[in-house]
């Protein structure tokens, strides 16, 4: 199988063809070889799957007008963007997939949730970029798109292997970044510890972006030594 995706080494949208592991290998005299992936990362991805009401945009209009300078774009002072009554059923619908992650990825043994901790929303003006960056004290982090640019993207980099090889034709295993498609009503949700930017934003159109961060509560573990409950 293979399928196109937009990875680059520089920040870049240019287009890349990848393939699956499995097909990395097409002489015949190694046919037997086969490939495990061990421990991949995972980016969760859900839609909305309808319009914003007037209400919602009203309120995501509101919180424009009160920013901070970021690196290179803006982000709301309101840091608890999703406790306004405007976006509830956002929130809602947030924290369903937040309950879905925690029972269909983590199947935990006990009574635990992923709570939302802070959110705030990022506004990325034209020739603005959003700075590499990582989510400190967070177990999971999530982006909602307010309002996307045309063929938007959320870059992740790869930061545990040290070596940058140059290459032919990018894969899963070889690529030093990966740029993920995104769009307007999209949420995705990612391990907090994986480094993440926004590409330059070249069109005349601001990028609206609301952002989260989530924590542990309840009993996680009562395995003697390593037990926690928080
Ligand atoms: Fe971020």
């Amino acid at each position: 199988m293979t399928y196109e995706d937009t990875t680059a080494r520089d920040g870049t949208t240019s287009q890349a063809t990848t393939i699956w592991a499995e097909e990395l290998i097409e002489d015949e005299e190694m046919e037997k070889v086969s490939y495990f992936s061990l421990f991949p990362k995972l980016v969760y991805s859900s839609f909305l799957g309808r319009d914003f009401t007037g209400t919602e945009k009203e309120y995501t209009e509101i919180l424009s007008r009160n920013t901070n300078r970021n690196s290179s774009n803006s982000i709301s002072q309101n840091i608890n963007v999703l406790e306004h009554p405007a976006y509830a059923d956002i929130k809602n619908w947030i924290i369903k997939n937040l309950n879905n992650y925690r029972d269909n990825i983590l199947n935990p043994k006990f009574d635990m949730e992923i709570y939302l901790t802070e959110s705030w929303v990022n506004y990325t003006n034209q020739n603005e970029q959003h700075h590499p960056h990582k989510h400190s004290n967070s177990y999971l982090s999530g982006v909602f798109y307010l309002n996307a640019i045309d063929d938007d993207t959320i870059q992740f980099f790869q930061d545990e292997n040290l070596f940058d090889i140059e290459t032919n034709k990018y894969n899963l295993y070889n690529c030093p970044t990966w740029n993920y498609p995104v769009s307007t009503g999209q949420l995705i949700l990612f391990p907090s510890g994986i480094r993440h930017g926004v590409p330059m934003n070249p069109q005349n159109k601001t990028r609206i972006s609301l952002a989260f961060n989530t924590f542990l509560k309840g009993k996680i573990s009562d395995t003697r030594t390593i037990g926690l409950k928080i």
